[in-house]
């Protein structure tokens, strides 16, 4: 949410500009850059995507010094006003933010009474409070400055005074890079060509000269960690597809091989006697809580609950002895799950983090932590990254029905132990999902998508784990297409969705339970069928199976209502991990159909790193 870079080097303005399109998938309403040269500081700022920015000539320049802003609006409209960087009165003193300052009204009306402002944001009172603290020290201004602000911030500030780049941090991510020049951005996909990084702590500010200096808030030294790049993070091309959403469809398989390697290198340290599982997310990652949570309670037997992260917060949680807590974010800076951990860990719960970005601030706080390591997961839209922290809570729950049950007698074993306690699942089960053939479902998907296209509204139905999936999907297929999509437990129709169908409705079942589940799904799919409705049936069972619900009598003949996209049939531990890909490429083509670009949705951003 909001991308901030900053270089002091060669080749600054080109190092903003590229490390801005990778960190453009935090926020794209409009972006900016602020470049210093010996003649003083300019700025160029434009609306829309990154690419708009090369129009107002910024890549003519050049400079010892940019610092540059992804904008995701919270404060103010998208206008050039509200674009960052901001500037201070004079102009001399240019900041970018990504965070929220809370008391900035109170700023405005206060310390900074008198002080015009040209835009709306919280941001501008920065600036413009260094300006008011400066007397001769740039360092100490900035500092002053600081102490003032409430809420959070990730800070990137450089003026005419010196030639640092100065910075601070409070509950919004920032990391540093060390090339042949100095890199400040967001995340480590800013960091292009550097050798070295080093992630700046919580509550921490500080400056660069030519060296990096952090400081906690009293001032005192803090020292430098620098760790070598890892090359995958910086990974952020299409390879060749139109969008980051289908290539990352198309990584899925290679993801999940990629997630068991790291569960099973991995050392997840679980407090004993659990009792009680509490799992907390935001949106998809809160879809994969509710997997894990079905999970723990099939494999481990025990009680689990999920929580959405935001109501979490300000929830009375009443916590039981043993409870456990499992926290799940992609990016590990989603600020309403930071939160969250932040309250259970006053409660007194055990923490763990399932993640995919190494050293986010999520893994700084949790107690234990396992990567489901999928790459880079450029797309706003999560895709590979939900079925891989599916499978992820999956092992875990086997690692905690262990830990339960089996008094280590199965501990040593590789998955598939037969003591009757554990997942039982084959190694050969493993591989069919590390091999599953997405282009197998192209040519159908297209279909439906096609009927789809032209709706205003899609309903997604489903039993138990099912259910789940259909949430995630209208989820998926909502955010990228903007069709109205939502989703029902398939018994619940006839307790009020029903009155929504009508001839041409379309519903896409998803029936992977098998025995009477299996008998029920079908019977929803057949009200939806007799009232004109159409369903979209995502199955493994054989298409013959469902001919008895689909084919209705539409008063002269007989019709048929009803597609069906087949399923590999794999053991049903795993069939929630694929029977969301078909609707994740359903998504996707619809989205391309109607013209819009599914990695970047209207009004949303990655990294979500405000409450
Ligand atoms: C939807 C989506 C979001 C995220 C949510 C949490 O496709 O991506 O709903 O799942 O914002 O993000 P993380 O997992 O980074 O905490």
């Amino acid at each position: 949410m909001c991308g901030i870079m900053a270089v002091k080097g060669v080749g600054a303005v080109n190092g903003v500009y590229e490390g801005l399109k990778n960190l453009e998938y935090r926020g794209y309403d409009s972006a900016g850059i602020a470049i210093k040269d010996c003649n003083g500081i300019k700025a160029f700022k434009s609306i829309g995507y990154i690419s708009e920015l090369e129009k107002t000539g910024v890549l003519d320049c050049s400079g010892g010094i940019a610092i540059g802003h992804t904008r995701w609006a919270t404060h103010g409209g998208v206008t050039i006003e509200n674009c960052h960087p901001h500037c201070s009165e004079d102009k001399k003193i240019w900041v970018v933010h990504n965070g929220i300052i809370e008391n900035h009204k109170l700023l405005r009306s206060d310390v900074l009474a008198g002080v015009v402002f040209y835009g709306e944001t919280d941001t501008e009172v920065i600036p413009k409070l260094i300006e008011q603290y400066y007397t001769g020290d740039v360092w100490q201004a900035f500092r002053s400055a600081i102490d003032k602000l409430n809420g959070s911030y990730a800070i990137v500030m450089m003026c005419e005074y010196d030639d640092k780049v100065y910075f601070a941090r409070k509950s919004s991510p920032l990391v540093i890079g060390k090339g042949n020049g100095f890199v400040v951005s967001s995340d480590v996909n800013g960091l292009i060509d550097c050798s070295e990084k080093c992630v700046i702590e919580d509550n921490t500010l500080g400056y660069i000269d030519n060296n990096l200096h952090i400081y906690d808030k009293n001032t005192n030294k803090i020292n430098i960690n620098w760790i070598a790049m890892d090359e995958r993070s910086i990974e952020a091309d299409k390879g060749g597809n139109e969008h980051f959403m289908i290539k990352e469809i198309n990584e899925i398989p290679r993801a999940l091989q990629s997630t068991y390697n790291s569960f099973l290198k991995s050392e997840v340290v679980l407090p004993d006697n659990i009792s009680n599982v509490l799992l907390v997310g935001c949106g998809t990652s809160y879809h994969s809580c509710l997997m894990g949570k079905s999970y723990i309670e099939r494999v481990a037997g025990i009680k689990s609950e999920c929580v959405i992260a935001s109501e979490f917060i300000y929830s009375n949680y009443i916590v039981r002895e043993g409870t456990v807590g499992i926290f799940v974010s992609q990016s590990g800076e989603t600020a309403d799950t930071l939160s969250a951990i932040h309250k259970a860990k006053e409660l007194g719960i055990y923490c763990i983090a399932i993640t995919n970005v190494r050293e986010s601030s999520i893994t700084r706080i949790c107690d234990s932590v396992l990567y489901i390591d999928v790459g880079v997961e450029v797309c706003v839209a999560s895709t590979k990254a939900y079925t891989s922290q599916v499978l992820m809570l999956m092992l875990l729950s086997d690692v905690i029905a262990r830990n339960l049950k089996c008094e280590g007698t199965c501990k040593e074993d590789v998955l598939g132990c037969n003591c009757g306690n554990c997942l039982e699942i084959r190694a050969n089960e493993y591989n069919d999902l590390f091999n599953l053939d997405i282009k197998s479902y192209l040519s159908k998907v297209r279909g439906v998508s096609e009927e789809i296209v032209k709706k205003d509204k899609l309903h997604l139905i489903g039993k138990a784990v099912d259910y789940i999936t259909a949430l995630e999907g209208a989820l998926k297929i909502k955010e990228v297409s903007y069709i109205f999509t939502d989703a029902y437990p398939s018994g619940e129709l006839k307790h009020g969705t029903l009155s929504l169908i009508e001839e041409g409705s379309i519903v896409i079942a998803i029936a992977t339970q098998g025995g009477i589940l299996l008998d029920k799904s079908k019977n929803a799919i057949h009200e939806i069928c007799a009232r004109g409705g159409k369903c979209i049936i995502i199955s493994q069972f054989p298409e013959e199976e469902f001919n008895e619900v689909i084919w209705c009598n539409d008063g002269k003949r007989c019709v048929k209502r009803g597609e069906y996209i087949p399923l590999p049939n794999l053991n049903s531990l795993l069939m929630p991990i694929v029977s969301i890909i078909p609707i994740d490429l359903i998504a996707y083509t619809v989205s391309v159909m109607k013209g819009y670009n599914p990695d970047k949705p209207r009004n949303l951003a990655k990294s979500v790193t405000v409450e």
